[in-house]
Order: structure tokens, then sequence, then C-alpha cells
């Protein structure tokens, strides 16, 4: 009831506030890494973990966006590689089936019916080797894969998924490390970076979220417009699909995302002042082919809202807006960069009234296909 909701608005709200307490649960008592932290009922992560060649990723919406994540961070600290699928693509089509291949089913709820189809089809294929990241212990997911990572990003009520996203993430960003250290390739050194940069995660969300002032003046301008564009390169760029995702959800904005090296085949041709362009720009290797990017949009009256962080150099001005992040987050700058962009769909679903928590026509878990 409204109790809970405490000073927020819409369960959303409340939920895009509980990432720091999510992130802190979903780690805790985790202060280093080993492959008991994926256990099932019966099986233990260190043999399968020995057994395996690859990995393949099932999941559906917001899931399936943390899964594209997971990808690079598999492939580039694992050197794992990693496949990702949306359930209900990969349940009705001819494959090859990998026996060594790790199935990674991602779920807030455990309950979705294509995704727990596509983990039936893959065992059925002869992929013995499961695993979940989900948000519920007690789940047909969990109880139907053999190892599992629990979130604890509790019970999450807002349609659009926030904190299960950011705490799935969390888990993936541990299977990696997990993974790599099966494989020879997790020095201790990097295993204490690691877990000193994910034990900072909280903390770091805080500053993040006291961005909502500056998050809501872009809103305003995002509830006059009918379309958005949303680009990120490389590990950002799964996170502009989920923002774009969050933006049609409850806003009812066309939105898409596109790999910003991608604007000139295709999407530039859009690009009037009618059409605002988000650009999540961290300070990565790939910053300046992103700027050269945005002055392509720029070129052709587009205007830009940027999300750079504090060294990206990348400044105000006509047509181009900056929210500056806290600080520079490395190879977990998604669950940072993500945030503003939840708080954007959030601000612009508000400011055009629609019902926030229960967007037209979805639901929170489809059980049924
Ligand atoms: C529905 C929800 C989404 C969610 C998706 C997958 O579409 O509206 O927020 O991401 O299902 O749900 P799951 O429980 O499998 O993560």
């Amino acid at each position: 009831g409204a109790a809970e909701l405490g000073p927020y608005r819409h369960y959303m709200q409340k939920e895009i506030f509980e990432q720091p307490r999510a992130i802190a649960d979903t780690l805790q008592g985790v202060t280093h890494i080993c492959p008991e932290l994926f256990d099932g009922e019966s099986a233990s992560a260190a043999r399968v973990f020995k057994d395996i060649d690859s990995v393949l990723i099932l999941a559906c919406g917001t899931s399936y966006y943390s899964g594209c994540t997971a990808k690079y961070w598999l492939e580039s600290i694992a050197k794992i590689p990693t496949q990702v699928e949306v359930a209900s693509e990969y349940r009705y089509r001819d494959s090859v089936p990998n026996p060594r291949t790790l199935v990674v089913t991602i779920t807030q709820s455990g309950e979705t019916a294509d995704t727990l189809a596509a983990l039936r089809h893959a065992q059925s294929l002869g992929m013995t080797h499961t695993l979940t990241v989900c948000n519920v212990a007690t789940s047909a997911m969990v109880r139907e894969c053999e190892l599992a990572y629990v979130t604890r990003a509790g019970v999450e009520i807002g349609v659009a998924s926030t904190k299960a996203f950011t705490a799935q993430l969390a888990g993936l960003f541990l299977l990696t490390l997990a993974l790599a250290q099966s494989r020879g390739l997790l020095s201790e050194a990097d295993e204490a970076r690691h877990i000193t940069a994910m034990r900072h995660l909280p903390t770091a969300l805080q500053a993040v979220l006291a961005l909502e002032p500056q998050v809501i003046a872009w809103a305003q301008d995002f509830a006059a417009k009918e379309n958005a564009l949303f680009l990120g390169r490389g590990l950002h760029y799964p996170i502009a699909m989920e923002g774009a995702l969050k933006l049609k959800e409850i806003s009812y904005i066309h939105a898409e995302a596109y790999p910003a090296g991608e604007l000139k085949h295709g999407p530039l041709a859009l690009v009037t002042s009618a059409m605002p362009v988000v650009t999540v720009a961290p300070n990565d290797a790939l910053l300046e082919k992103l700027k050269s990017n945005m002055h392509e949009v720029r070129a052709r009256g587009g205007v830009l809202y940027v999300l750079a962080d504090a060294d990206s150099h990348i400044e105000n001005g006509e047509g181009l807006h900056v929210i500056r992040m806290p600080e520079h987050y490395g190879e977990l700058s998604p669950m940072l960069h993500v945030v503003p962009l939840q708080l954007l769909a959030y601000h612009t679903a508000c400011a055009r009234g629609t019902d926030v928590d229960k967007p037209r026509n979805l639901a929170k878990s489809v059980t049924v296909e």
C-alpha cells in the first residue's frame, strides 16, 4: 500500500533508489572469489566450471540486456566465448548444441515462460551444465538449473525492472570473475582490486542518484518528444539498449538504441532537432570515436544529451546537454551509467502522466507464451 512507498511517488522510483541497498545485499558476504558462490543444491560449480568451454546466455526483456553486458565482461576478463540470445528465439530455432557450454539463464522472476522453455530446450539438446542468475530463490528456474546465483534485490513491483537489473549485473560480474579464476586468468591482485571496486558500488550508486535534479531537467525536454535515439559503444551499448527500453515501456515514446559506430549506416537519416540523442560516454578507449559520432549528430541539428565521466572533457554548449558522472568506474561502469537512464524514463513518464508502475499492455512476469 501507499505506506510502503515512503517518500516516493511510485514503486519504480522507490526501487531505483533502493539500488545501493540491493547491490550491497547481493554482494553481502562476498569477500573473495570462489566457485562455491554458484553451487546448486547438489552440484559443485568448481567441477562444472572445469568442464566448460563457452557460455550461452538466454533471457528476455531487461534481463536480456544484462546478458548482453555480461558478454563483454566474459569475453574480455574470462576469455570465454559467449553468445547471448533472446529466449523466445532460441527455443524455436535449430542451433548447434555444445555439451561443454554453460547455459546461463537470467531472470528476475524465475518464472518467465520463454526463458524456462529455452532452458528446457537446451537441456533436451544434451546441454546439462546450467546456471541461473535469478532474484527468486524458490522459483522454477532455480529448481531446474544445476547452479544458481540468487540476487537479493528484494521484491520488485514496478513492471519496468530497475534494481533487479543492476543486481543481475553484480551477479554476472561475480560469475565472470569466478570463471576467470577457474581458467587461471585472475591474479590475486586483480581479485582484490575487483572486490574493492564492488564493495564501493553502493556509495558510487548513491552519488549517481544525487544527479536526479539534473535528470529531471532533461525529462522536461523529453516529455514533449515522440522519438529518441540512444547511442553507446562497447560495454555501454547494452546500457543504451536498456535506456531505450525503459523509455518506451513507461513513457510510450518511441526509442531505439544503436551502437554509435552504426549511426552512419542508417539512423543518421532520422536525426533532426525533433530527435533527442542520448549518448552514454564514459571515458574509455572508445571516447574519441564517440565524440566524432556526436559531431555527426550536431552537424545535422540533432540535440545531444550526454552522460559523461568527470574526465571526458565534454562541455555543455549549444544543442549539447551534459550530465557529468561522479567518478570513472572502469569495468563496472555500466552499473552506474544505467541509473540516470532509469531516472530519465521515470521522470519523462511522470511528466507525461502515464501509469508508471503498470504501463499499458505489459506484465511484470510473462508466465504464458
Ligand atoms: C517482462 C517485464 C520485464 C522483464 C521481462 C523478463 O517483460 O515487464 O521488466 O525484464 O519480463 O522478466 P524476468 O522475470 O524473466 O527477468
